[in-house]
């Protein structure tokens, strides 16, 4: 009887130190209040999966028609978008300096120089050698823009942070969770359960409405899916796990050739030393 008392208390203990840790997890966690991560089984997942080059694309008008406006891309030159593997490489043009898509996309850019004739300051159009510009001329422009915080640098962002894919996916679509009493945001924050602490100071950036805006594959005769929230945000982490991560579908290709050449290896070595004690009979 004392026994099982004894066991009995031992079991609503560990239900409570279970509940209580799980709470403490929820509430410390950058995920919290109930709101439950999606987790999307991308492209590039597993061990031959790439980047899909229309999504990549489709991601890289994402990201130039409503990211670019606070978001810079630092570490991204425009002949990188033409590159092997890149969002619009096309292999009649192995040098991107000569690919037509990304001098277009080039040119779109504002980009400023020195004159060579007397040193002042000029813009020009980008060319693809040019690094994408920043949006802003410093930090604290940036800051003046935005409130107080300074929009971070795309181009990484998915390596940046963990499971980056997911969580930049997530981001984007969390807005709309409801708001617990507990987070108290102040102007210029909105809401975001992804976000550590619940708060962010970068307002939902894609809407049902913004689906309206131009949104259509660079490749010929295909037809880009229908711009929803949910393919807006896929699309343009597609664009990003690619700017974060280039080289993936070479590192991969390269990783299977050397398991081919390591199995043909095992097994001529194995021949041989058959060949070898073939002779060799073994002891009775
Ligand atoms: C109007 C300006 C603006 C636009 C447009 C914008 N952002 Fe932001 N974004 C911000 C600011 C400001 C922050 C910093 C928020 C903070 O620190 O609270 C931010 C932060 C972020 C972060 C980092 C969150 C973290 O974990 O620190 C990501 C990721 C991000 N934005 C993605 C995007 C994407 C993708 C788009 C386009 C679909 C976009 N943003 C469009 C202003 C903007």
């Amino acid at each position: 009887m004392a026994l099982k008392t004894v066991r009995n208390l031992m079991i609503a203990g560990g239900v409570a130190v279970a509940s209580l840790t799980g709470i403490a997890i929820a509430s410390g966690g950058s995920v919290a209040d109930g709101y439950e991560m999606v987790h999307k089984h991308w492209h590039w997942s597993g061990v031959t999966g790439t980047y899909d080059q229309e999504a990549m694309q489709r991601g890289y008008n994402v990201y130039a028609q409503v990211c670019r406006s606070c978001h810079n891309l630092d570490h991204l030159a425009f002949r990188h978008l033409g590159d092997k593997g890149g969002p619009f490489y096309d292999e009649r043009y192995e040098n991107p300096n000569d690919n037509p898509l990304v001098k277009n996309i080039a040119a779109e850019y504002e980009v400023i120089d020195v004159n060579p004739e007397d040193g002042s300051e000029i813009s020009r159009p980008g060319i693809p050698a040019d690094m994408f510009p920043p949006v802003y001329r410093n930090t604290a422009e940036a800051a003046y823009v935005n409130n107080g915080a300074i929009p971070p640098d795309l181009s990484v962002m998915v390596k940046a942070r963990n499971n980056g894919a997911d969580y930049v996916y997530n981001l984007m679509l969390a807005y709309d969770h409801p708001q617990p009493d507990s987070v108290v945001t102040s102007s210029g924050q909105y809401y975001n359960p992804v976000m550590e602490g619940g708060k962010i100071a970068m307002g939902p950036q894609l809407q049902p409405q913004v689906g309206v805006f131009e949104y259509q594959s660079e490749t010929e005769g295909q037809n880009p899916p229908e711009a929803t929230v949910e393919q807006m945000a896929a699309d343009v982490v597609e664009f990003l796990a690619w700017s974060a991560d280039p080289k993936l579908a070479e590192r991969k290709s390269a990783g299977m050739m050397s398991m081919v050449y390591l199995l043909i290896l095992a097994l001529l070595l194995w021949l041989s030393y058959k060949r070898i004690w073939a002779r060799l009979k073994p002891k009775t």
